[in-house]
């Protein structure tokens, strides 16, 4: 796995052409995935290996992508701290015991790596599936974000509670965190452990925070996290909502890579990195809802513009969304797969 494309490009070595995956690459935009989904409810499939590992397959077997992502989901650390998490159609994840006193957080729990093992039981089937053919990514969620969905009950557009509990009550925002990150550090060390390649964390909902307020009550988390990996050959990915902005500060927490939303110039970001950090991204994964045209017109745009960096990880700036046609995304795949400087 040392030598496939995206270890490489993650470690900013030279490759023949940037690899390609996209975020939610295995979702509701793909019948199969449907197929699967109308028997089996979301958390199931997370905690089945033998399905998370079906699902983990499909854009492989489908789309030929470089790389694979863990079928699983970013909560599934709040709910082994002991929140109460549901995931209903057209409503999303929601944690039926929201966490909002100091009571509720010293109640989460810790120690929880063991309700955690199916994670690591689903990686080592997917590893066998995939036969060393590709790298097999892990991920987590950052803790502001996984933060918000146990504060908020489940998703939210303005993050009024959490971002109530950061101003009004910033030790007990701090002391929950703190416990997030402990359990993430411990959970993406399980994922290592147990066969992944690399390794992504999902911070989200980063955007919604002023810069000072990333610093004290993100960054300085992900910071913890990223140091506390057992990361030899195990590259780390940092991806944010809000990384255009953040990135330099993100870079201090020394990822390998920094996954990079549609907002910037992804050249221009990378020169103003420190040498031997990748860029992964950075489509507006609305360019895939448009013509065919456009797609391939967009993805030379930006594969012209990085043609001479090496550490250069072709990706969408957020995730797939789920009336995205799949043609379209096989189409984006076939076109960055020949792409020619
Ligand atoms: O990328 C992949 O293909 C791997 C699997 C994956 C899922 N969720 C599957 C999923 C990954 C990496 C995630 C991460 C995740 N989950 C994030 C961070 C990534 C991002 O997009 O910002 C977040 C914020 C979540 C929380 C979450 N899970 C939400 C908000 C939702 C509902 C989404 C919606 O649009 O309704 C989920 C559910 C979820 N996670 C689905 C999938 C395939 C849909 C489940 C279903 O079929 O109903």
């Amino acid at each position: 796995m040392r030598d496939s494309l995206l270890i490489k490009a993650a470690f900013s070595e030279k490759t023949e052409r940037p690899p390609v995956w996209m975020m939610r690459q295995a979702g509701r935009f793909m019948k199969e995935y449907w197929d699967i989904k109308n028997k089996y409810s979301f958390l199931e499939m997370c905690k089945t290996p033998e399905l998370a590992a079906d699902v983990t397959m499909l854009p492989v077997d489908l789309l030929g992508i470089d790389a694979a992502i863990l079928f699983s989901d970013i909560l599934v650390t709040g709910e082994a701290m002991g929140g109460d998490l549901s995931f209903s159609q057209g409503i999303g994840p929601k944690f039926a015991n929201p966490v909002r006193t100091k009571a509720d957080i010293d109640n989460l729990q810790t120690d929880v790596i063991d309700r955690l093992q199916y994670v690591a039981d689903a990686i080592k089937v997917i590893q066998q599936r995939l036969n060393g053919n590709i790298p097999l990514i892990g991920f987590a969620g950052a803790p502001f974000t996984v933060m918000s969905y146990l504060v908020e009950g489940g998703s939210s557009k303005d993050f009024k509670l959490t971002k109530l509990m950061l101003h009004n009550e910033p030790e007990m925002a701090h002391q929950l965190l703190s416990k997030i990150a402990t359990v993430t550090a411990d959970y993406l060390n399980l994922q290592i452990a147990a066969g992944v390649n690399a390794v992504q964390i999902f911070d989200s909902w980063a955007q919604a925070l002023s810069w000072d307020d990333y610093k004290e009550f993100s960054h300085r988390y992900i910071v913890e996290i990223i140091s506390k990996l057992n990361r030899k050959d195990v590259p780390v990915i940092s991806f944010c909502k809000g990384s255009s902005v953040f990135a330099p500060l993100m870079a201090e927490a020394k990822p390998d890579v920094i996954s990079v939303d549609w907002n910037v110039d992804l050249l221009d970001i990378k020169k103003r990195l420190p040498a031997g950090i990748a860029v992964q991204g950075n489509l507006d994964p609305h360019i895939l809802y448009a013509d065919k045209k456009v797609i391939k017109e967009r993805i030379y745009r930006l594969f012209d513009r990085m043609k001479d960096e090496k550490g250069f990880i072709f990706n969408l700036g957020h995730g797939i969304m789920p009336d995205i046609p799949f043609d379209n995304v096989k189409y984006a795949v076939e076109v960055i797969k020949e792409y020619a400087p």
